[in-house]
């Protein structure tokens, strides 16, 4: 008998990229849900029982469970800095997809549940400093997370554990580290600034204007995982008996600047960089600690960033040149 596999979220970035390495194993049936319409999925996989629906709405996710084996939710309302910093209630909202999603999945039967959660509910004491110390999993408490986003998601990775505790749902958390690779979000205000860097660089470029506005003074700090890293550790932490949640991350750590940097090299190009103070800037630093990943799994993300900017950025340009055009010089 196939294995039913509902990917919550699976229209969008990760979701998307998980929901295709499942359809590789013909043992698997997965089902896709996402909120928005079908047209807008990253991607739209023909093997996969594609759906639509809220999963804010206990029905959608009550009838999203019928049938289903495990559970990888991926589902939420974000975005980078830009977003998660003038959305905090609309983050906070997310709330509602995982209480639904984990009471469907008690109410199901389910086997095993996955949650993303994110680097987000490590304590802002601990990232004050650009030279910051790799975060451990233990640093999440004392509590005092990234306002809106990262309380939700520890909020929901305490649902978790209770869940697991009271109802014996075998849950697993993965605090995933700013993750991007192509088909994420690039325009339009969620976007992250692996992309937005890639994106700034190819206006730059293709427009002949060779400025760069960045946001906050370049010297932050933060380390970044390929999206390959994130699929292969997601598969592995939901295969394994790692029942703490456990950070899912690369220990590269860069500055944004460092990170203009490798842009510019791989497009060829020197920019005027223009500092803005007032934008979004999040924590001053943050690293994953891989301590117990690698303890645990023998294995950690290792995809080098230059060779993941490569990827986004030749993926970028495509998307760009062909929305755009006539913003391509001659
Ligand atoms: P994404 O925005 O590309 O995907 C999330 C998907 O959830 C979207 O397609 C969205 O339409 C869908 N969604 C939102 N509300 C919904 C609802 N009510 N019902 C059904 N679907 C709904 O984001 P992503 O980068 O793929 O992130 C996936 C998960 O990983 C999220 O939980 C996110 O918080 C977490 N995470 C991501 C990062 C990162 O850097 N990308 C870092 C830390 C944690
Ligand atoms: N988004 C963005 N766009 N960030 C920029 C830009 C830009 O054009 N220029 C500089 N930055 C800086 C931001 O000010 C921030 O200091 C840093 O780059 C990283 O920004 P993001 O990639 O947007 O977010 P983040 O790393 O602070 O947080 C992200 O990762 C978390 C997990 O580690 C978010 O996506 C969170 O939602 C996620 O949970």
């Amino acid at each position: 008998m196939k294995r039913t596999i509902l990917v919550a979220g699976g229209g969008g970035f990760i979701g998307g990229h998980l929901a295709k390495e499942l359809l590789k194993d013909p043992n698997n049936h997965v089902r896709v849900v996402d909120i928005k319409p079908q047209d807008q999925w990253y991607f739209v996989h023909e093997g996969a029982e594609n759906r639509v629906g809220d999963l804010a709405n206990m029905d959608v996710a009550q009838a999203s469970c019928e049938g289903v084996h495990d559970v990888y939710n991926l589902a939420a309302d974000m975005g980078g800095m830009g977003f998660i910093e003038n959305n905090k209630a609309l983050c906070m909202l997310t709330v509602l997809i995982n209480t639904n999603l984990l009471v469907a999945a008690r109410d199901h039967g389910i086997e095993k549940y996955f949650y993303a959660s994110s680097a987000c509910v490590y304590n802002a004491d601990k990232q004050r400093d650009p030279n910051v110390t790799a975060l451990k999993e233990e640093d999440a408490y004392p509590a005092m997370p990234e306002d809106g986003y990262g309380w939700e998601k520890l909020f929901s990775e305490r649902m978790c554990r209770h869940f697991r505790e009271d109802f014996g749902l075998h849950t697993r958390v993965a605090r995933f580290h700013n993750v991007y690779g192509p088909y994420g979000t690039w325009e339009g205000g969620r976007e992250k600034a692996p992309a937005a860097v890639c994106r700034k660089v190819i206006q730059a470029k293709t427009s002949g204007d060779h400025k760069i506005e960045i946001w906050g003074d370049g010297k932050q700090t933060r380390s970044f995982m390929y999206i390959d890293d994130c699929v292969y550790g997601i598969l592995k932490i939901m295969n394994s008996d790692i029942i703490e949640p456990i950070n899912l991350g690369s220990d590269e750590l860069v500055t944004i600047n460092g990170l203009v940097d490798i842009v510019e090299d791989i497009a060829d190009i020197k920019l005027q960089r223009d500092y803005n103070l007032s934008a979004p800037k999040g924590v001053n630093g943050r690293n994953s600690d891989n301590t117990m990943i690698q303890r645990e799994l023998g294995w950690a993300p290792g995809i080098r960033l230059r060779d993941g900017m490569q990827r986004t950025y030749d993926w970028i340009y495509e998307e760009y040149t062909a929305k755009y055009p006539t913003a391509v010089k001659a």
